[in-house]
């Protein structure tokens, strides 16, 4: 589970590169796919990670709640980013900002969460934990699929809200709690 989280950190990282690197006509599909990328993630470890973090580490409570300070910081940009859209004149100013925000984040929870969660749960804890990461993860393909992807359609599919909607239920059955 930990290794995929870290290797989603990576992947966002990618991402944004891809937005930053895009010719005009590709910078929605692209912004799509790390919208997509960026709910699929937090909501894994809003639903996956915290949790656990809260109830097995020393500080458990203060370490969570710093990391969801963070990423409801990171969420509001990302919504306001996507309702705008990209041809918004603030659009790289705040895409910037939120790359900023989204590092530091993940910096943060690999420093304090990953690294000490690994000490604190079982080889089998973390693989049921990593099959429901995965199963959040076919929502965020990080590759398009050929001519599979136009902006509308990208549009549609990526709301972050009804991603993260559709992600916690993924995450949910896969823990068995629904
Ligand atoms: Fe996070
Ligand atoms: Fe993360």
């Amino acid at each position: 589970m930990i290794e995929l989280l870290m290797a989603q950190h990576g992947q966002i990282r990618d991402l944004f590169d891809e937005v930053e690197q895009a010719p005009p006509d590709k910078v929605e599909a692209a912004f799509g796919r790390l919208t997509r990328m960026l709910s699929v993630h937090e909501t894994a470890e809003e639903e996956i990670v915290h949790p656990y973090a809260r109830r097995k580490l020393d500080n458990g409570q203060g370490v969570v709640a710093d990391r969801l300070h963070e990423e409801n910081r990171a969420k509001r940009l990302l919504l306001d980013l996507h309702n705008d859209g990209v041809d918004h004149p603030r659009f790289w100013e705040r895409l910037a900002e939120l790359r900023t925000a989204v590092q530091a984040h993940a910096r943060g929870e690999e420093r304090y969460e990953f690294t000490r969660l690994r000490a604190h749960t079982s080889t089998a804890e973390r693989r049921a934990m990593g099959a429901a990461v995965r199963a959040a993860e076919s929502l965020a393909p990080v590759r398009p699929h050929p001519g599979t992807e136009s902006a509308t359609k990208n549009l549609l599919l990526g709301t972050p809200l009804a991603v993260m909607d559709r992600a916690r239920e993924l995450i949910r059955k896969a823990l068995g709690k629904v």
